[in-house]
C-alpha cells in the first residue's frame, strides 16, 4: 500500500474551496466539500483542463475550460463534454494535516 502524504493543512482548504497539490509527481486537486476533503486529478479529461481553478458546488466541479462537469467523491461524469472519469485518491485528516494516497 501506497503512503499516505502530507500535502495541505485543513486551514488551506476553506470549505467550497479547493487547492491544487502535487501527489507522485501528478497534480492533484484537493477540494473541501462541506467539511469533507477529497482528492482527484487536477487535469479534465476532455482536454486537459484545469479543475482546480474551476467552480466547485457541493461535491461537483465544473471545468474551467468547456464547463464538463465531474462528481469529486467518485470522478464520473456529471455533464459533458468529457467522457471519462477523473482518477480519485485516498485522503485521511490527521490533526490539521491533509493527507493523501499517491494512486
Ligand atoms: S477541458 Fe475540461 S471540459 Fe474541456
Amino acid at each position: 500500500m501506497a503512503d499516505y502524504v502530507k500535502v495541505a493543512t485543513v486551514d488551506e482548504v476553506p470549505p467550497g474551496e479547493m487547492k491544487i497539490v502535487e501527489v507522485g509527481g501528478e497534480e492533484v486537486a484537493i477540494a473541501n466539500v462541506n467539511g469533507e476533503f477529497v482528492a482527484f486529478s487536477n487535469t479534465c479529461t476532455h482536454r486537459a483542463g484545469p479543475l482546480g481553478e474551476g467552480l466547485l458546488v457541493d461535491d461537483v466541479v465544473e471545468c474551467p475550460f468547456h464547463g464538463g462537469q465531474f462528481n469529486v467523491r467518485t470522478g464520473d461524469v456529471v455533464s459533458p463534454p468529457p467522457s471519462e472519469p477523473i482518477k480519485t485518491y485516498p485522503v485521511q485528516v490527521e490533526g490539521n494535516d491533509i493527507k493523501v494516497a499517491p494512486a
